[in-house]
């Protein structure tokens, strides 16, 4: 632990290649039965060791200020269970849209307490702390292609990671994930199984597209009607060309899978003309915490 030390760090975003919701618990909390997936389209963090208190420097695309930013209180939880003085400042560059359904707001939160375990090293359980976080943090502490059981924080993960093309989309508008579970009800709920097969197959090796009937979401319908404009974009991914277009969590984003890289930019080439905030990449097998880290002394 020296103070001065720097840690660079990718934060991935998140697809979820289904996503059901059995039943609503005492805590106000949900029980799901999700995939969660990484993509390459990622924030960049610094993380810096030192100074005194806890201080974000943000660029790039807005994000919630002080301590309602995931990085903050992710810092704040970390120092506070490292028992160390909180000491730190977090640099952001915000490429990944927030109130889009694509974890950018966990995954950074995941990135931060990663960045500070290589700083620090001490004696934590940082899935345990992540999942004290947020529902999604402990996820992105592996990445890859995983079964999210809990409130998400319950992971599995598989040996065989999914792959292939995609091309995420974005209306104009964001979407709290409470307000999206609050316009829940028991008619939304179901058994998880459609989502347990999909991640069996996939660690069995099959390919995702040989399984795009059984990517389900059980908030696409609903957020649909409520905000038709995720729907006219799901509606206009389908027909440039995508093989499935789906909400990724509780939205706004819509992705999109391909056969091939060049479908996929042909489908952002469509869309792009629409107004729509895009990105075209691919999903990836990436965790915050064991790759990509780059350390400086200063
Ligand atoms: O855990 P996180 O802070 O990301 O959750 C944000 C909100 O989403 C919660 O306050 C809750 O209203 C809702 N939620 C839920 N069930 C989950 C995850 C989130 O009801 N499994």
């Amino acid at each position: 632990m020296v103070s001065g030390q720097r840690v660079t760090i990718r934060a991935c975003a998140k697809i979820n290649l289904g996503l059901e919701v059995l039943g609503r618990r005492p805590d106000g909390y949900h029980d799901l039965v999700t995939v969660f997936q990484t993509v390459d389209l990622a924030d960049e963090l610094t993380v810096s060791f030192g100074g005194k208190g806890l201080r974000l420097v943000a660029a790039g695309l807005e994000v919630p200020d002080g301590r309602d930013n995931l990085c903050l209180r992710a810092a704040e939880i970390y120092f506070e269970a490292a028992g160390v003085e909180p000491a730190a400042t977090v640099e952001l560059l915000k490429r990944i849209p927030i109130g889009a359904g694509l974890g950018g707001g966990s995954s950074d939160a995941a990135a931060t307490i990663c960045a500070l375990q290589w700083i620090i090293g001490a004696d934590v359980n940082l899935q345990a702390l992540a999942a004290e976080i947020g529902s999604d943090v402990a996820f992105f502490i592996n990445g890859g292609t995983a079964l999210g059981e809990g409130r998400g924080e319950r992971l599995s993960t598989s040996a065989r990671a999914a792959s292939g093309n995609v091309v995420i989309a974005k209306p104009d508008l964001g979407i709290s994930t409470a307000e999206a579970y609050g316009l829940l009800g028991p008619e939304s709920y179901s058994a998880g199984a459609v989502t347990r097969r999909l991640f069996e197959r996939l660690q069995e090796g099959t390919r995702l597209l040989d399984s795009a009937d059984m990517l389900v979401n059980v908030f696409q319908p609903i957020v649909e009607t409520r905000y038709p404009e995720v729907g006219v974009l799901r509606e206009d991914m389908l027909a440039a060309g995508a093989a499935v277009a789906m909400l990724s969590g509780s939205g706004s984003a819509v992705f999109g899978l391909f056969a091939t890289a060049d479908q996929a930019r042909d489908c952002a080439e469509a869309l792009r003309d629409k107004g729509y905030w895009i990105y075209v990449g691919e999903m990836i097998k990436y965790s915050s915490c064991a790759s990509d880290v780059h350390r400086e002394q200063r």
